[in-house]
């Protein structure tokens, strides 16, 4: 595995020339932000060895290398899904490579379903913190020294200092936040109105199929996390409805402006 990763690293480090500061994974429908990043290379993933590539429609694959906010980034367009049949292994890899490529920091973004009455469609939501349900742990087995310990503390999976900027960003551009707890499951059903019911019961505000791998992956290596969701569908009593993919991402897409304008002034911030 660490030779894996280390091959792959000197792969891109090879096609790149700038030092990336700050990690990006680009969920569902948010590649938008990938328009205002000044470009210096894309790497498509299908060219990078040992990369999954990712089988889900509206979820290119590209690594795009450049600047954004002022700071050089790396950013993930279409992630890995574990419902895409990929070992938590796989799906957690590129954290891995963007940390060996030198990332300080990693921001996450996906869509995902609210069970908090008080969240409406459209709204985003700030993770502050997760609970993992996913039946596989990234971490599970030998445990790579190299990157961190075998029981890596979880007490701020979510930045604080980087969430109050985040707050302070989306209040001086009048963009209304959300905050909350996210519950990562394997997917890919949505879930039914019982089990909607038990993510509430369980603690989260908002419950979908990612993040929670990749944060995990993160924290084990110290790297400090920000994770924000869109808010797509509700799973709260009374108002749920059919949903669809196609409904997800074009929620998403809608939310599209407020979030890019969020991370992009956030990075300026870091
Ligand atoms: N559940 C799980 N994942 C999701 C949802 C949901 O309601 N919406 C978007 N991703």
């Amino acid at each position: 595995m660490l030779e894996e990763i280390n091959h792959t690293v000197a792969y891109i480090q090879n096609k790149i020339s700038l030092v990336p500061e700050v990690g990006i994974i680009l969920g569902t429908g948010l590649g938008g932000l990938a328009k205002e990043i000044e470009i210096e290379n894309v790497i498509e993933y299908s060219e990078i060895p040992n990369f999954p590539v990712s089988t889900v429609e509206g979820h290119s694959g590209k690594l795009i290398v450049g600047k954004l906010g002022g700071k050089k980034v790396v950013a993930m367009q279409g992630r890995f899904h574990y419902y895409e049949g990929y070992s938590m292994k796989k799906v957690t890899f590129p954290v891995r490579v963007m940390k060996l490529l030198g990332i300080q920091t990693l921001i996450v973004s996906n869509a995902s379903g609210g069970v908090n009455a008080n969240f409406e469609i459209g709204d985003l939501m700030i993770i502050n913190d997760h609970i993992n349900f996913f039946p596989e742990h990234p971490l599970n087995g030998k445990n790579l020294a190299e990157f961190g310990p075998r029981f890596p503390d979880m007490s701020e999976a979510y930045d604080k200092k980087i969430i109050a900027k985040a707050k302070k960003v989306a209040r001086l551009n009048n963009i209304k936040v959300q905050e909350g707890v996210y519950l990562g499951l394997s997917g890919p059903t949505f879930e039914t109105p019982a089990e909607y019911r038990m993510v509430k019961i369980l603690g989260a505000d908002a419950v979908g199929m990612s993040t929670v791998p990749e944060v995990i992956v993160a924290r084990h290596m110290q790297l400090p996390c920000f994770a924000i969701s869109i808010i797509t569908d509700l799973g709260v009593e009374g108002k749920i409805v059919k949903i669809t993919h196609e409904e997800v991402q074009e929620v998403a897409f809608h939310a599209e402006k407020k979030m890019t304008i969020l991370i992009k002034e956030l990075i300026k911030e870091l």
